[in-house]
């Protein structure tokens, strides 16, 4: 079965545009804690959460919230900074996404520069995975990234999508990008890691991302999200996997 990871953010993104300075008053809201038990109503498999390093939306109160609470695994997606590392210890959540950050950005854009950040990365994994931390990286579709994935000894890739996102339905381009996603998808399974994917997926390019072989899991954010905005959230994430269905998980 392909799972389903809900990415429960931009709960937390409402609540900040009201209550960043008074996040204690009696009419906070929206919960992150209550979205998350929503999603998991609607079928969620896991509900990943990412504590920004500038702390803009979740907070690691939440996290710690949402860790006690729910029955299904947690994936805190983390820069790598000490700090960051520290607080994934103290929470021990099933896995962690190791992301690159960057103040400025809107959300997550680009992978890993695993090159270039080999040793940190590696240092990070190793030090997640003797705490019994399942690590993944979230990796643009590059064969060469993914060769490295495999020397630092992730257990896991998250494949961004976001290139894939923006391209038009029916284009050269989304099927230039479908094919290295699926390169990408086959030289990892051979490797023996597994594979995830997230980032711009919707409930209209899915069709496309269900085309690709040796998927594990789908982290999705936005699109539930907004979509939950007129069905609610737990219709929502039964919409979306529903979607996910028909997938066939290749061995
Ligand atoms: N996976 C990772 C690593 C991300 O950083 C994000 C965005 O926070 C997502 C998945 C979810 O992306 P979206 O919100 O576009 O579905």
């Amino acid at each position: 079965m392909l799972k389903l990871g809900v990415n429960i953010d931009h709960v937390a993104t409402l609540r900040e545009a009201r209550y960043r300075d008074d996040r204690y008053s009696i009419n906070v809201e929206p919960s992150p804690k209550t979205a998350a038990d929503l999603t998991i109503a609607g079928g969620a498999d896991s509900i990943t959460m990412h504590v920004r390093e500038d702390l803009r939306h979740l907070q690691p109160e939440d996290a710690r919230a949402i860790k006690s609470s729910v029955s299904v695994p947690i994936n805190l997606e983390m820069g790598l900074t000490q700090e960051l590392i520290d607080f994934a210890l103290e929470l021990s959540p099933d896995d962690v996404c190791l992301v690159p950050e960057h103040r400025q950005e809107v959300t997550t854009e680009g992978g890993l520069n695993v090159t270039t950040n080999f040793a940190a990365i590696k240092s990070c994994t190793k030090t997640l995975q003797n705490a019994g931390i399942l690590v993944s990286l979230f990796i643009d579709p590059d064969l060469k990234a993914i060769e490295l994935a495999a020397d630092i000894g992730a257990a896991k890739i998250e494949l961004h999508t976001g290139q894939f996102a923006n391209t038009e339905p029916d284009s050269q381009a989304r099927a230039d990008s479908l094919e290295r996603l699926d390169e990408a998808a086959c030289l990892a399974h051979s490797l023996g890691i597994i594979v995830n994917a997230g980032h711009g997926i919707n409930y209209h390019n899915i069709e496309d991302i269900l085309t690709l072989p040796h998927l594990n899991e789908l982290n999705i954010g936005h699109s539930i999200i907004s979509r939950s905005i007129a069905v609610g959230l737990t219709a929502a994430t039964a919409e979306m996997k529903a979607l996910m269905e028909s997938y066939t998980v290749t061995s």
